[in-house]
């Protein structure tokens, strides 16, 4: 497998330049007390301080850039994006049987909720488990446990959403914990189990001084009462022009990760009473989709007037689709093996309405555009291998499996993140020694 960075470093020559930089800074520091030496020496730094600052440029770019790739290219147009090098699309790939899948044993995973565990919940086929996404041009950097908890030492990472956020959630603490000796030093800090309905839940790495939480919040927007004088019908609002109430408590991290989608269906809304709100007036005409937008153009204010992405990373997870047999969602077949026909269901108007907004916002959003690897797998979904057999269920995801792939993902840019942060601090550091000689 190619790491990635080092494939990066290698096209740059990020890897001479940044050991020539070391070199200049222990041969910088003598001090120097003849003029012939400075002003050789002069020379030389004159030299390296054009490569520095052709390297910063050359930084600054690919940082600036980094983020804003996802957004300006579509699953389906390889040749304008690039990931580790110009020719990857980290999201247009196949499927391949790889043995040293899974990657953890959920039925050994305390954060795996028992709805997910489908082996252990009598799933015998296990082909499921061994598949390993491939981008065309590159690979998923390998998951590599111990560099990855190093990385997120002191970090804060949370997870806004549905359920579907808290299935990535429990896979990212199950993929981590692989790598933690003492696992009873993981623990939810307030003590609380995993239900399918709380509200937040946050597990503490104390080994590495992080955590990784999970807030439930499936609109994002605040649900509240209806308005007064409102028809009858109407039991309740939900609220397109404000932030869901407990959005306080996620300003103070290092990385976001949002999703929402499957909670915005007649079902779950009209069905229920439950109508689209903006200020005091209810939308009663207004459709889901450009409910969904309203809603997200609020997270995306949101983000611009509270997050500090210096610090914070945010992501935001397109639609992760389902494979009911029909609108009913009440049938469903797991197959066996991923498809390869993913049968219109590798776009989603709420993938493409995440995308349009991530792109017309000024803070640099990473939008994981995982709808259309995801629709292969057929095979993947929790089906009858629940906690509740009698009742089939197409829209989750088996643990270990799909989530992993989508926390592969999240990680391999937080690492390039991190990664590129460091070199920044080397850099002010051989600024700095220039300085300092100059000033000799
Ligand atoms: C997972 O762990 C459980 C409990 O330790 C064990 O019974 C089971 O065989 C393991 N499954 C796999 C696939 O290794
Ligand atoms: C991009 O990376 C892949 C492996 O990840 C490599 O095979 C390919 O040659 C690289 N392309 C360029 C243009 O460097
Ligand atoms: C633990 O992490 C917090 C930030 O989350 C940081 O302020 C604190 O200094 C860290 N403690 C140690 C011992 O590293
Ligand atoms: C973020 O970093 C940039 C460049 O270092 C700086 O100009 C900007 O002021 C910073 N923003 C905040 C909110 O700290
Ligand atoms: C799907 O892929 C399999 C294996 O590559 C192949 O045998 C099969 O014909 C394909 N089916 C379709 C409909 O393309
Ligand atoms: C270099 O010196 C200049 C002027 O003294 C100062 O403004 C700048 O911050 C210094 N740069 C570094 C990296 O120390």
């Amino acid at each position: 497998m190619v790491d990635k960075m080092s494939n990066l470093s290698k096209n740059m020559g990020f890897n001479k330049s940044v050991s020539f930089g070391r070199r200049a800074l222990s041969s910088g520091s003598p001090r120097v007390s003849r003029v012939g030496w400075i002003s050789r020496w002069y020379h030389v730094f004159i030299g390296i301080g054009f490569l520095v600052s052709s390297l910063l440029v050359i930084t600054a770019g690919y940082i600036h850039v980094l983020p804003a790739l996802p957004l300006s290219s579509h699953h389906n147009d390889v040749s304008k994006s690039s990931y580790s090098n110009g020719s990857c699309n980290m999201y247009e790939g196949n499927w391949i049987l790889d043995d040293s899948y899974p990657l953890y044993n959920a039925t050994e995973c305390p954060f795996a909720e028992k709805g997910f565990d489908c082996l252990g919940n009598g799933r015998v086929d296990q082909s499921y488990l061994k598949w390993r996404w491939k981008p065309m041009n590159c690979d998923v950097p390998k998951f590599d446990v111990q560099n990855v908890l190093e990385k997120l030492r002191s970090k804060r990472i949370v997870f806004v959403g549905d359920s579907m956020s808290r299935t990535q959630w429990e896979s990212l603490i199950c993929l981590l914990m692989s790598g933690v000796e003492d696992k009873r030093s993981v623990y939810e800090m307030n003590g609380n189990t995993i239900t399918k309905r709380i509200k937040y839940l946050g597990v503490r790495f104390s080994s590495f001084n992080f955590t990784v939480e999970f807030f439930r919040s499936v609109f994002l927007v605040q649900e509240g009462p209806m308005p007064k004088h409102s028809p009858k019908r109407v039991k309740s609002a939900l609220k397109l022009d404000v932030l869901n109430s407990i959005s306080s408590q996620w300003i103070d991290s290092d990385v976001l990760v949002f999703n929402t989608g499957h909670w915005w269906v007649p079902g779950k809304l009209f069905e229920i009473g439950c109508y689209f709100q903006v200020g005091n007036s209810l939308k009663l005409g207004m459709s889901i989709p450009t409910a969904f937008e309203v809603a997200l153009r609020t997270w995306a204010s949101w983000i611009e007037e509270n997050i500090d992405t210096n610090r914070t990373h945010v992501f935001f997870r397109t639609f992760e689709p389902s494979h009911w047999k029909d609108h009913t969602f009440k049938y469903c077949s797991v197959t066996d093996e991923p498809v390869n026909e993913t049968r219109g269901r590798e776009k989603s108007i709420f993938s493409d309405t995440i995308l349009e907004v991530a792109k017309n916002m000024k803070a640099p959003i990473n939008v994981l555009r995982i709808t259309s690897m995801s629709a292969f797998r057929s095979d993947a979904h929790v089906g009858q291998w629940s906690d509740n057999p009698s009742v089939p269920d197409c829209s989750h995801w088996c643990l270990p499996g799909v989530p992993d792939v989508w926390n592969q993902i999240l990680v391999s840019y937080l690492l390039t993140e991190y990664d590129s942060v460091v070199q920044r601090t080397r850099y002010n550091l051989v600024a700095s020694a220039l300085n300092h000689t100059r000033n000799i």
